[in-house]
């Protein structure tokens, strides 16, 4: 075992949480949603993407939004950014990071971005190389590194590729992400491992969706692999819209609930954290998707 004593989490529950949500939520509840995160000790907050309005209507306000933060010195605002359009249209925003999202499986590069994984890198190649121009951080994700919706089962080989890939260039940071929840432990380590031969195990994290439950149980086994930074999904908002029937991230509640626990330390308040997943929630009109905040929050009606 070799645990971290810190733990970074990024919320994406502003991005990869609503996203999916059919309903419209005003730019000006996505801007509070941010505004309680960062209050809650969240040090990077994903906000927003710069993606075809067409394919995600959901993140249309993107500018609108990223004007509408007020800014926390010591938080870290990212966005997603598919291709050189995207990114210069990020660029006036000022994020602190951007994000490019690759798939390792080909069926769903296609769905997701409309091309093929090859084609992916050379887009995200040239914003890469803009990101740097501009001293933007970059930082990428691995789709279906465990599962594909169209595809199955998704080997280690084809990870392995696609870290190789984004390293190649130029992407700082990879996050394995396992789109619609099927990981479990030993899958997802297999996976982390394979990223491991192209990053350095500060360079690297954990995106689990937690469609069939394992979201917590894969986070742990990649706390003991030693990997300290992860993504999560306040009230486990989320899915793609490109992977149906998939579920939200793991929830940040669970996951600050599990390492406060463990005595690992992650500087988020986690009733604060709490109250940000209730504000949400109660927009959309329902209960967190989480059971820490779900038994907090009845200990405090109680
Ligand atoms: P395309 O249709 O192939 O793009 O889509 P195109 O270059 O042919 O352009 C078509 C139209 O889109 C043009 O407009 C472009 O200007 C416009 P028109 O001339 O028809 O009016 N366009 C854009 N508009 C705004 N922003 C842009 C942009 N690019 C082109 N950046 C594209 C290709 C990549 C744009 C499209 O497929 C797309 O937007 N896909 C995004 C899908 C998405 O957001 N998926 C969810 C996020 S990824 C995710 O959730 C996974 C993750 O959480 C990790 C995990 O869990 O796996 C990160
Ligand atoms: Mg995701």
């Amino acid at each position: 075992m070799n645990l971290p004593s810190k733990v970074k989490i990024v919320d994406v529950g502003p991005r990869d949480g609503l996203q999916n949500e059919k309903g419209e939520v005003p730019a000006s509840v996505k801007i509070e949603l941010v505004h309680r995160l960062q209050d809650a000790g969240l040090t990077e907050i994903e906000v927003t993407s710069f993606v075809s309005p067409k394919w995600v209507p959901q993140m249309a306000d993107n500018a609108e939004v990223m004007a509408g933060i007020r800014r926390k010195p010591g938080v870290r605002y990212s966005v997603l950014t598919p291709n050189l359009k995207g990114f210069e249209a990020a660029l006036l925003s000022k994020p602190d990071e951007i994000v490019v999202f690759a798939a390792a499986s080909e069926a769903f590069s296609q769905r997701n971005i409309n091309c093929s994984i090859e084609e992916s890198i050379e887009r995200f190649r040239a914003v890469a190389e803009a990101a740097h121009a501009n001293n933007i951080y970059v930082r990428g994700a691995i789709s279906c590194a465990v599962g594909c919706p169209y595809e199955g089962e998704v080997s280690t080989e084809r990870v392995e590729m696609v870290a190789r890939l984004l390293k190649g260039i130029g992407v700082q940071h990879v996050g394995v992400a396992d789109t619609i929840g099927v990981g479990t432990p030993l899958k997802v380590q297999r996976a982390m491992e394979a990223t491991l031969k192209h990053y350095n195990i500060n360079d690297v994290s954990g995106h689990f969706h937690d469609t069939y439950g394992q979201a917590l149980g894969n986070t742990l086994a990649c706390l003991q692999m030693g990997v300290w930074q992860y993504d999560a999904s306040s009230a486990g908002l989320g899915g793609c819209p490109y992977a149906k029937g998939a579920t939200g991230n793991v929830a940040t509640e669970d996951v600050v609930y599990m390492l406060q626990g463990m005595g690992i330390e992650t500087g988020i308040d986690l009733d604060k954290l709490v109250d940000a997943g209730k504000f949400i929630s109660d927009f959309l009109g329902r209960k967190p998707n989480s059971r820490a905040a779900t038994a907090l929050l009845n200990k405090r009606a109680g």
